[in-house]
């Protein structure tokens, strides 16, 4: 195929070198903004006096006419083409002739292919940030059925102090909020233009590269054309964003896996979100959860990938940054797949509060409570954790609780011990007694849960 550098150049390039160059296998996915960019780029060049209006209209007309036919499959893409810039020109002039020529005027693809990734990301964000808030209003509507759904919670894995499901599940609430304000503040810096920089040096032309910002829905003009054409600290910072998120989602993921087995069953997914055996009949699997914890890996090889690609790469664009597309929408791709998927599994699992009480019960996870009591009662802290543990030693061997423990056992290990403690070792009272400003009690929860409504009603 003849080469728009056909003119500088006395041999045609190598059939490989073509391939091996090519980026429209990937990059065709931003036609859209590629066009949009360029219908903002001849309109300024029209204003501006650099072409004829006339030409200018005739340009926008085209251009839309081309995103319309690629949007129909009137227009294929043609999988020879070098980029995604080069095609929709090659298009434009191939339909309207010189005048097509002419949009290319004070501009790069470097410029184009910087502008185009911005755009396309600044939507897929805000596609991201819609699936999060949907993910924090299943998450909040769980908790809310939950506020009373008494849990051990664990460090180390071994059961340590009662919460409720609500509480636990609130903490990734916070997780997923924090991301929402990441990707939020990402947003807002990747949100300038870095159209009219041109190759790197500008241009001579009197653009109005605030009239394509404004055009473009961006906040303004970046400030030096050399960074403009050069960063990619917007698609770094996305790529963390997106790492953060899925590292939450992994190990919502892993608790989601633990939970469904038969030794926890805390939990029940829907058959439609579940997956059988090929060979044990008896099986359900979790195999979402799985792959949410898996493509975490993946996504944070895209982070590497973009943070090798980068490093030591001298000003101002190089080929080597053609790579970033690829490990970008992967990254993207997954991470929506992988927050749509969690919300309906989540969404739609059975919280089995029987099973999640009956733990909390044979853990003595009101040990601290007991310890608590005698200091309430005048007893240091360390005294009482010691009678405590001591209790606990008593109970193991004799296989019984803090619950069921007769009066005058307790009073055996302090005098301390009256009818009250039967109170301050129930879990349920255990749990609403903790009302210290974050903690599990009912009122705090509903306080939680007030503000996350609050922040998905805005
Ligand atoms: N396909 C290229 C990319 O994705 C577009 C910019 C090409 N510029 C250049 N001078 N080769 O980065």
């Amino acid at each position: 195929m003849a080469k728009m550098w056909d003119a500088r150049f006395s041999k045609a390039e190598n059939s490989r070198v073509n391939d091996f160059n090519s980026s429209i296998s990937f990059d065709s996915r931003m036609f859209r903004e590629d066009i949009d960019g360029s219908i903002a780029h001849a309109a300024m060049l029209g204003k501006c006096g650099i072409i004829d209006p006339a030409e200018s209209e005739k340009i926008i007309e085209a251009l839309r006419q081309i995103k319309a036919d690629i949007e129909s499959g009137a227009l294929p893409i043609d999988p020879e083409a070098e980029d995604i810039h080069m095609f929709v020109e090659e298009v434009l002039t191939a339909r309207i002739g010189d005048t097509g020529k002419r949009l290319h005027t004070a501009r790069s693809r470097n410029d184009q292919v910087a502008l185009d990734i911005r755009l396309y990301l600044r939507r897929e964000m805000d596609e991201i940030c819609a699936l999060l808030r949907g993910l924090l209003t299943v998450i909040a509507s769980k908790a809310e059925e939950n506020v009373h759904t008494v849990m051990a919670g664990y460090t180390h894995l071994q059961r340590a102090q009662p919460v409720t499901f609500a509480h636990y599940i609130l903490a990734y609430a916070q997780m997923f909020l924090r991301d929402l304000s990441r990707l939020t503040q990402t947003k807002a810096r990747m949100n300038l233009c870095p159209l009219g920089s041109g190759a790197l040096a500008s241009t001579t032309y009197p653009i109005d590269r605030h009239m394509t910002a404004a055009l473009l829905g961006f906040d303004g003009p970046m400030e030096n054309s050399i960074d403009g054409v050069s960063d990619r600290d917007s698609l770094l910072e996305l790529a963390f964003d997106l790492s953060v998120v899925m590292m939450h989602l992994s190990r919502f993921s892993e608790e989601m896996i633990l939970w469904c087995s038969s030794e926890f069953g805390f939990i029940e997914l829907d058959d439609a979100f579940s997956t059988g055996s090929s060979i044990m009949p008896q099986k359900k699997n979790p195999d979402i959860a799985e792959l949410v914890r898996g493509k975490t890996g993946r996504v944070y090889g895209d982070l590497t990938t973009l943070l090798t690609m980068m490093k030591g790469l001298p000003l101002a664009y190089t080929t080597d940054m053609q790579e970033d597309k690829e490990a970008i929408f992967d990254a993207v791709d997954n991470a929506k797949i992988c927050i749509e998927l969690f919300t309906s599994m989540l969404e739609t699992a059975t919280v089995r509060a029987d099973r999640l009480r009956k733990a909390a019960s044979g853990g003595f996870i009101n040990a601290t409570d007991c310890a608590d009591y005698l200091v309430k009662k005048g007893m240091p802290f360390r005294d009482a954790y010691k009678v405590s543990g001591r209790l606990v030693a008593y109970c193991i061997d004799n296989n019984t609780d803090f619950e069921s423990l007769p009066l005058e056992t307790y009073q055996t290990y302090s005098p301390l011990f009256a009818e009250d403690v039967y109170e301050a070792v129930n879990l349920e009272n255990c749990v609403n007694g903790r009302l210290a400003y974050g903690g599990p009690s009912e009122t705090s929860v509903k306080h939680q849960i007030g503000l996350i409504k609050e922040y998905l009603e805005k």
